[in-house]
């Protein structure tokens, strides 16, 4: 049996060279400069990297030794001194002010009871006009496995919509399909592509 860090290894290699989520490119083209952005749940740097490229400062944070690893390992030198990696699990991490937080396909991987305490962290520690990019999990998903303990933490439409009442919306698009896990295995997806803004 493969160890939770060998599983994400695969996935980390099997993504290795897809281009950024929409979301987090779509956020970044909304500021008119480049800031410090934290990046929860970094994985194997698809987002970081590219924010890095772009002039970003980063905070990479993963639970998992090899994302911290294959991110140091992908970063090309000239780019180094803009970042900083953690490896720390999102539900006790903390992280400075900062003008992005992205989490894509992440923040909901964290423990269920937690959650509340992570997001309310994620507003907080969002500098004026900063954002939120990243994923939540609708609740007709799969891995939501109809609220049970489990499942990843999910949302209702409406309830999502409640979760950014604090925000101000950019980008909220809901996608639903049968379809297939990076790892090959077959799944109903139901996701919330987010970018919020703070006043
Ligand atoms: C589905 S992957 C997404 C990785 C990357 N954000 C991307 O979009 O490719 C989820 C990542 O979150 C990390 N993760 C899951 N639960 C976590 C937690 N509670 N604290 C920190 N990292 C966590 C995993 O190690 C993994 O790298």
């Amino acid at each position: 049996m493969d160890t939770a860090d060998e599983r994400w290894a695969a996935y980390y290699e099997r993504l290795k060279d897809r281009p950024p989520r929409f979301t987090s490119v779509f956020a970044q083209r909304r500021f008119s400069q480049p800031g410090f952005a934290v990046d929860l749940g970094a994985g194997g740097g698809r987002d970081t990297i590219p924010l890095l490229a772009a002039g970003w400062r980063v905070l990479a944070l993963d639970q998992e030794y090899t994302s911290i690893k294959t991110i140091r390992d992908a970063v090309p030198d000239e780019l180094v001194s803009s970042l900083k990696l953690s490896q720390h699990s999102i539900e006790t991490a903390e992280w400075p002010e900062c003008d992005l937080i992205n989490s894509s396909f992440a923040l909901p991987l964290c423990e269920k009871s937690q959650f509340p305490n992570v997001w309310q962290r994620v507003i907080d520690r969002l500098r004026p006009s900063g954002r939120f990019s990243g994923q939540l999990y609708g609740n007709r998903d799969t891995w939501a496995k109809n609220g049970a303990d489990d499942g990843v933490v999910a949302f209702t439409r409406s309830d999502c919509l409640t979760q950014l009442k604090d925000l101000k919306i950019e980008m909220f698009e809901e996608e639903e399909h049968d379809g297939f896990t990076p790892r090959g295995n077959f799944k109903h997806w139901h996701i919330f592509h987010i970018v919020a803004r703070k006043d």
